[in-house]
């Protein structure tokens, strides 16, 4: 309970300090959308810099790719996201909520039965002897489960009844799968190599999404790593590592990190396994790793009639590479991090500090440049200029100190440098840190050096 109230605060102060509003809230909101305000799309842009930085730029044979959102419809039918990308759903026959009937029943499980598992037959079964109600009105009166499919439906084409029926993409990877025999040829690329691409996705998610958890329209970060069948159980463990690690390289908590394996795996896969995380409402789904054979680039070569296979330089073996992917949702990673941030903390003099302990290289602005009095706002101007060439910077004139040093320990500014009548006279800076809350006194021309060392990744 005490957790779930910490969401609210995390909510609440996402919102008062300009990180992520709800969606179109002047019209009364839309279901499961938000928007990220100035200091929240730094925040994120800066999470998807790290994960690129990681994934991409420091990792050998690592291709990025930007594909388009809407694709062929033919590519959802060989990834089965037409026949089969659907959730198990029930509506109540009293107040016609919709439910997921799989989530209710995990809920009342609480981990002693799979609905992953378990047939819709058994599924009904599950909820009727459990006497499982509507969440909203409290009646046990549910229609038969129904499969739903997840996609959004678009048309394309200007003619009426000439439009042919597309989707939003539902994921990303199939964006790297198709390009895979273009990257290959165009960047002379050889087995194991890796796609990965930062992108929208769009999903009719139905179940109340707890924030930014799961939301109807978000960013993913996915990487689709190419290899010999034989090579597929190092790689996937592999993987599973450098996922591992990139999350505690950007400081979240590892005691609130675990894997958990799939119950259920697709007939193609042979291993798939989630990070998960220990948010307000309980441990769920960060990020994915699947080793998934050679399926992908099997179903691809089957419907569009192009060969998918790759040639060995060496031995000439011909062969459908396997594919281990990763993949992780940047706002579900936006909001780990700022579950794992969020902290209030009882000064020596008995007040209260809310502190987002970012690490400084995701910090939304790395430095906050504060006037002591208004009428060294000049100076202080002159410093942020200076420093805005290099940083994300805050400028801030109004208020006393103390309740600056807040406004910007709330929004996770590593350094907060105040301009004092000492500049004036010595160029130097008071740099106060804003996780041990310690003062010291830099000279301004050394600030960038003494920044740029604490916000590596
Ligand atoms: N290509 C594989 C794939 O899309 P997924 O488990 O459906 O797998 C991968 O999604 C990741 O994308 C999840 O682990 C999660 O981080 C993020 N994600 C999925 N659905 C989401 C949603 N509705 N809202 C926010 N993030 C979502």
């Amino acid at each position: 309970m005490e957790k779930l109230k910490n969401l609210d605060k995390i909510v609440n102060l996402c919102k008062t300090r300009g990180i992520i509003f709800p969606g179109s809230e002047i019209y009364g909101g839309m279901g499961n959308t938000w928007d990220y305000g100035p200091v929240g799309v730094e925040l994120k842009n800066n999470i998807k810099k790290a994960w690129w930085k990681r994934f991409v730029q420091e990792s050998p044979n690592t291709y990025g790719v930007d594909a388009a959102i809407l694709m062929n419809p033919r590519v959802w039918d060989a990834s089965g996201h037409t026949s089969s990308f659907s959730d198990p759903k029930m509506d109540c026959k009293n107040c016609k909520t919709r439910c997921r009937a799989d989530n209710l029943i995990s809920s009342h499980a609480k981990g002693k039965v799979n609905p992953d598992t378990m047939s819709n037959e058994e599924m009904e079964k599950y909820i009727s002897d459990n006497h499982l109600c509507c969440p909203v009105c409290g009646k046990c009166d549910w229609t038969p489960i129904r499969q739903f499919n997840l996609m959004f439906e678009t048309s394309r084409g200007v003619i009426d009844g000439a439009s042919s029926k597309i989707y939003l993409r539902p994921e990303t990877a199939q964006g790297e799968f198709v390009n895979f025999a273009n990257i290959q040829r165009s960047m002379r690329a050889k087995i194991p190599f890796g796609i990965a691409q930062i992108g929208k996705a769009f999903r009719n998610e139905i179940t109340p999404g707890n924030f930014i958890f799961r939301t109807i329209e978000f960013e993913q970060m996915e990487h689709q790593y190419f290899c010999k069948d034989t090579d597929g159980n190092s790689s996937y463990e592999l993987f599973k590592q450098k996922a591992f690690d990139f999350l505690i390289d950007l400081g979240i908590k590892k005691q609130n990190l675990r894997f958990k394996d799939h119950d259920k795996l697709a007939h193609y896969a042979k291993a798939a396994c989630d990070i998960q995380y220990n948010y307000p409402m309980g441990w769920d789904e960060l990020n994915g790793i699947h080793n998934r054979s050679n399926y992908d680039l099997s179903r691809h070569q089957e419907f569009s009639g192009k060969s998918m296979e790759y040639t060995d330089p060496f031995t000439n073996e011909k062969f459908i590479p396997n594919v281990i992917e990763y993949s992780i949702g940047a706002d579900r990673l936006a909001l780990v991090v700022l579950c794992d941030a969020y902290d209030e903390e009882i000064l020596e003099n008995g007040e209260q500090r809310v502190v987002m302990h970012f690490h400084p290289a995701i910090a939304p602005y790395k430095i906050a440049v504060l006037p002591l009095q208004k009428n060294l706002s000049e100076k202080a101007k002159e410093v942020f200029t200076l420093l805005s060439k290099k940083f994300m910077c805050d400028y801030d004139e109004a208020g006393s100190i103390g309740k600056r040093y807040r406004r910007q320990d709330e929004i996770g500014t590593p350094y907060c440098i105040t301009v004092d009548f000492d500049t004036i006279q010595d160029n130097t800076v008071n740099v106060r840190d804003r996780d041990t809350m310690k003062q010291i006194r830099i000279k301004i021309d050394e600030i960038e050096q003494f920044v740029s060392n604490k916000i590596v990744f």
